[in-house]
Parts: C-alpha cells; sequence; structure tokens
C-alpha cells in the first residue's frame, strides 16, 4: 500500500470529496480520435473532470518516454520526430498497461489511440477479455487549412498536459504556465513541415479507423472548427445517454 503519511491533508480531503462526488458517476469508456490540433488534447482534461474517467494519451506517454530516455522511448522518438506513427505493438502494450490503473476503474478516454485499423481490432480483443465494450467514437472534424494556425501558436505546460495557444487561449503571463508559473514549451513536431506529415498519416491510416467504428454505430460527429466550449457541450450531448436509446445500428450522429 502507498505510503500517505507525508501527503497534506487538504490533499487528501480534495481526493476523498472527489471520490465520494465519483461514485454515483456511470462507466464511460471513450475514444477520442481526430487529426493534429483539433483539440483532443483541449477537451480531455474537461471529460476527465466532468466524468471521472481516466486519460490515456499515447502522444504524451510516448513524449514521456522520450524524455526519460527509457529504450521504448529511444524506438518512439525516431517515429515522432519525423511525424510518423510509432508501431503498433508498441503502443498497444503501453495501452494494455495503462488500463489496469485503479483510475481507469470507471472507465476512460483514449486520446490518440487507436490511430489504425490493427490498434483498434487490438484494443477490441483487450476489452473483450475484460468484460467491457466502448461507449462512444468522437471524430472531431476540421478541415486541414484550420489546423496550421492551431498547432503553430500551441505552447504546453509538459508537466500537466496543460495545452494553451497564443491566440486562441493565451496564459495570464506568455510563456508561463497559469497554475504552476513554471515555463511553456512547444513541441518539437509542432512545425509547419512536421505537421504536413502527421497530417498524412492521419488520412492515410487513422481515417479507416473512423470507418471502422462508424460500422459499430459508434462515431458522433463534432464541429471542431468551433469554439472550444460549443465542442464541449457537442461532447455532453453525445455522451448523454439518458435521452438517446442504444442502438447498435445507429447512423453516425452529426450535431447542427
Ligand atoms: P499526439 O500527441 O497524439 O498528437 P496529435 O494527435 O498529432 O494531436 P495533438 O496533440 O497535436 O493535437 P490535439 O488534438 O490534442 O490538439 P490541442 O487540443 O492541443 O501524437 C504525437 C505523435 O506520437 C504522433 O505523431 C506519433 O508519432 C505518436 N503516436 C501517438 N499515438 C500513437 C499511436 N496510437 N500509434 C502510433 N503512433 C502514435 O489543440 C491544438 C491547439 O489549438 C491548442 O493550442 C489549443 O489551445 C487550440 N485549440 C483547441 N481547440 C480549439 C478550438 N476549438 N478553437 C480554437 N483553438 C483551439
Amino acid at each position: 500500500m502507498a505510503n500517505l503519511e507525508d501527503v497534506s491533508n487538504e490533499a487528501l480531503m480534495t481526493e476523498m470529496m472527489r471520490r465520494m462526488r465519483c461514485a454515483s458517476k456511470p462507466e464511460k469508456r471513450v475514444i477520442l480520435i481526430g487529426p493534429p490540433g483539433c483539440g483532443k488534447g483541449t477537451q480531455s482534461p474537461i471529460l476527465k473532470e466532468s466524468h471521472c474517467l481516466c486519460h490515456l494519451a499515447t502522444g504524451d506517454m510516448l513524449r514521456a518516454a522520450v524524455a526519460a530516455q527509457s529504450p521504448l522511448g529511444v524506438i518512439a522518438k525516431q517515429a515522432m520526430d519525423k511525424g510518423e506513427l510509432v508501431s503498433d505493438d508498441l503502443v498497444v502494450g503501453i495501452i494494455e498497461e495503462a488500463l489496469h490503473r485503479p483510475s481507469c476503474n470507471k472507465g476512460f478516454i483514449l486520446d490518440g489511440f487507436p490511430r489504425t485499423v490493427v490498434q483498434a481490432q487490438k484494443l477490441d480483443e483487450m476489452l473483450a477479455k475484460r468484460g467491457e465494450k466502448l461507449d462512444k467514437v468522437l471524430n472531431f472534424k476540421i478541415a486541414d487549412s484550420i489546423l496550421e494556425e492551431r498547432i503553430a501558436g500551441r505552447w504546453i505546460h509538459p508537466a500537466s498536459g496543460r495545452s494553451y495557444h497564443t491566440k486562441f487561449a493565451p496564459p495570464k503571463t506568455p510563456g508561463i504556465d497559469d497554475i504552476t508559473g513554471e515555463k511553456l514549451i512547444q513541441r518539437k513536431d509542432d512545425n509547419v513541415a512536421v505537421l504536413k506529415s502527421r497530417l498524412e498519416s492521419f488520412h492515410k491510416q487513422t481515417s479507416p479507423v473512423i470507418s471502422y467504428y462508424e460500422r459499430k454505430g459508434l462515431v458522433a460527429n463534432l464541429h471542431a472548427e468551433k469554439k472550444p466550449d460549443v465542442v464541449s457541450k457537442e461532447i455532453e450531448k453525445a455522451l448523454d445517454f439518458s435521452k438517446s436509446p442504444v442502438n447498435a445500428k445507429q447512423k453516425s450522429l452529426w450535431f447542427s
């Protein structure tokens, strides 16, 4: 058991309150899918907080492995720097391990996974073994032309994954994280040349994943070009199962 002696009363109480609030929440298993810069990383923390889910972002996990210079990180870095996908085996292994975390007991948000049909099939196998099923695939639909400005202006706080934008979501002080006061950084792959190959990977390898889930009746299409709060509302609607009876043959859901 973890040693809690040095954890502050305030932190313990906050966690107790969070667990009490989360106890009544229904389980949910959600995938966020869309091109680089579409807003997956912006919406995930909001969704995690409101639905008490764990947030598994393969990009963040891989960047942590690269920063730690672990054997996995050394392999992943080569593909990531070029904007290519890392191998299916590598990311499937990471997700399989992460799903055992206690924080994933109420369900999960998968952000950036699966990105190939092979990864989607492996995820189906993993969930079948656990006796679980996916509830929804949120498809962040957006034109490529909007993404360059979003990616070029993005700054992140590496420790928390918090994302800012010089124009659309500026921090209170330029270059500084609002919460911790620590420095913000720009990602190495956030430049126009690498974005081009990331988009190519998305259209070639990840678009078929959307069709895969459309055939299963799981996809809700979002207007990801709209403002973040509008996108958040569309997500809440898509995840409100109390009003829409589950229908496996249901066509893709569009918001008007
Ligand atoms: P990953 O880290 O997953 O990157 P990505 O999918 O390219 O997505 P991003 O993080 O760039 O974009 P986002 O949608 O989160 O956008 P954000 O919300 O920040 O992957 C990186 C690499 O890892 C891959 O290239 C690959 O090599 C590897 N990898 C990862 N997973 C893999 C897998 N499963 N298999 C193989 N390889 C894998 O928004 C962007 C900016 O826009 C922000 O500045 C934000 O403030 C702003 N913004 C957000 N929403 C809005 C809005 N509605 N209006 C205006 N501005 C907005």
